[in-house]
């Protein structure tokens, strides 16, 4: 087993090597790939030290069988067929495919075995907020169908990528040693603010974020659930955060799904409200699963529950994706 990291200077490449790491993913080579920038760096992975090459149009990929892709929409498109020309399976975590028909969008809990159809040998990682969303809605769907859902999110800075993570803290300290704040990676200084916009606006109002929570939802849970979201940023540094609400063809009582999401694969219930018992970013950080508290019964719909998520974005919402959908892959002898 050969495999490659794109982009393993980054949020979500750092986290790759982390993640794989602690899972002890099964590989005899590792092949590391990044910018001019990077290329020469040394990385250490249980104590032996990878250089990266620089990403090319070239036959690097040859004999590699999985390469994790994290370095943004532009260059997955332009370097997918380098990529995958040999046969290698890309897992991709940029928007560039998602929505293409002959690229399945898979979360392992929920659509594993979409993986296995990928006629351009292209394998799309959702979007985090998305991740996060399908994984908590899947044991409710179990129950009854899921008409509609409302979210509201609250999507840490990190989600932009390292050098955003670097910028908020930056910010406050900034604001502590009464320095002028710098603002480069979000349109407003996020330091002891929030921002109600992630990504660019589309002409119906809503942001591309915002789209691609109903996009991907419907496609990756092969459902016609209608997604209306917002997406806000916090300045939380890692883990997003999503306040919930869903309204089902039947109703759902509290204890069923209660007991559904603490049934739920890659979800835990954090629920006891009596003793401020539940899920906040700062305890979900580097957590595998998709956090589930203050679930409830909606108070002017009978079908309706609310509930609040929390998952660390880099890791299940990026990178642990896409190693579970590499291990679901060894796993069915679908490589
Ligand atoms: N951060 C998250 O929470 C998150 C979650 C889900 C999905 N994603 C997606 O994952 C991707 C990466 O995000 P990130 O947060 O890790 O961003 P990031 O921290 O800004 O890292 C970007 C990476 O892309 C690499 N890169 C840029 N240009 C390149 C080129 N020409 N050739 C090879 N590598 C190049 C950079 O390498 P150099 O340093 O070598 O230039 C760097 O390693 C994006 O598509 C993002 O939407 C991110």
């Amino acid at each position: 087993m050969k495999i490659a990291i794109v982009g393993v200077s980054g949020a979500v490449g750092q986290e790759f090597l982390r993640v794989l790491d602690e899972r002890n993913f099964p590989f005899d080579e590792l092949v590391l790939f990044g910018s001019a920038r990077s290329a020469g760096k040394e990385y250490t992975f249980k104590g032996k030290k990878y250089t990266v090459k620089e990403l090319k149009h070239n036959d690097d990929f040859k004999g590699i069988d999985i390469a994790f892709v994290s370095a943004g929409g532009s260059i997955s498109v332009e370097f997918a067929e380098t990529i995958t020309k040999h046969g290698t399976v890309m897992i991709d975590n940029s928007s560039a495919f998602r929505m293409d028909n002959d690229v399945p969008l898979v979360v392992p809990e929920v659509n594993g075995e979409d993986a296995k159809v990928r006629p351009r040998n292209i394998i799309a990682n959702p979007n985090c907020t998305t991740i996060q969303l399908v994984v908590a809605l899947n044991p409710i769907e179990k129950l009854s169908h899921i008409k509609r859902a409302h979210v509201s999110t609250y999507q840490a800075a990190s989600g932009a990528g390292a050098t955003a993570m670097e910028e908020l803290v930056n910010q406050f300290k900034q604001i502590l040693n009464k320095e002028d704040v710098t603002v480069e990676k979000f349109a407003y200084q996020l330091a002891y603010n929030v921002i109600p916009q992630v990504d660019v606006f589309t002409d119906n109002g809503y942001t591309k974020e915002e789209m691609k929570m109903y996009n991907e939802t419907r496609k990756i849970m092969h459902s016609d659930i209608e997604v209306s979201a917002t997406c806000v940023r916090v300045p939380v540094v890692r883990a997003h955060s999503e306040s919930t609400w869903v309204e089902t063809e039947t109703p759902v009582s509290v204890e069923a799904a209660k007991e559904a999401f603490a049934k739920g694969n890659g979800v835990v219930l954090q629920d006891d409200p009596a003793n401020k018992d539940y899920p906040m970013p700062l305890f979900v950080t580097g957590k595998d699963e998709v956090y589930v508290g203050r679930v409830r019964k909606d108070i002017t719909n009978a079908n309706g529950l609310s509930f609040w998520t929390v998952s660390d974005q880099i890791k299940k919402g990026a990178a642990l994706n896409a190693v579970q959908i590499a291990e679901y892959l060894i796993k069915e002898n679908a490589l």
